[in-house]
């Protein structure tokens, strides 16, 4: 059993090297504090077979920039699985076939918080969002659309 000082210990590493958290293979997630509708999204993708772990960041903006979202598209949460970097709200779908045509790519973005999206439900309302294709060159192109 490791003791409680040496596991806050590794878990404040893993918090400053979300690559090497990554190497695990354990999907791993940053979130604000307690925002509620990160943790629904992570519902969501329990609930499709694609079960993350997450955990508050006081650095959201900065582990955003880490992971290589580009300024201005950052979402609320973010992370990464199957070596893939996921930003926000997006789709369980839209990752399971991400990782199933497996582009050359950094990974799926959705920018804000979209009304509708998973984890941000409000009734029937879906407002129109895409989600982005993140290039390794940094720029974005259309994945999916919904609402
Ligand atoms: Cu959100
Ligand atoms: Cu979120």
């Amino acid at each position: 059993m490791p003791t409680r000082r040496s596991l806050i210990a590794s878990i404040a590493v893993m918090a400053l090297a979300p690559a090497a958290r990554a190497s695990t293979g354990q999907p791993f997630f940053y979130r604000s504090p307690g925002c509620g509708c990160c943790h629904l999204w992570t519902e969501r993708m329990a609930e499709a077979g694609l079960p993350v772990l997450m955990e508050d960041s006081d650095d959201l903006a900065g582990l955003s920039a880490r992971f290589g979202i580009p300024a201005g598209l950052e979402g609320c949460h973010v992370g990464e699985i199957g070596g893939y970097v996921v930003s926000g709200h997006v789709p369980p779908a839209d990752i399971k076939r991400l990782l199933s045509e497996k582009p050359a790519a950094r990974g799926l973005v959705v920018p804000g918080m979209p009304i509708g999206s998973p984890g941000m439900e409000m009734g029937d309302r879906v407002d129109r969002y895409d989600v982005l294709l993140l290039a390794p060159d940094g720029t974005t192109s259309v994945f999916a659309t919904h609402g």
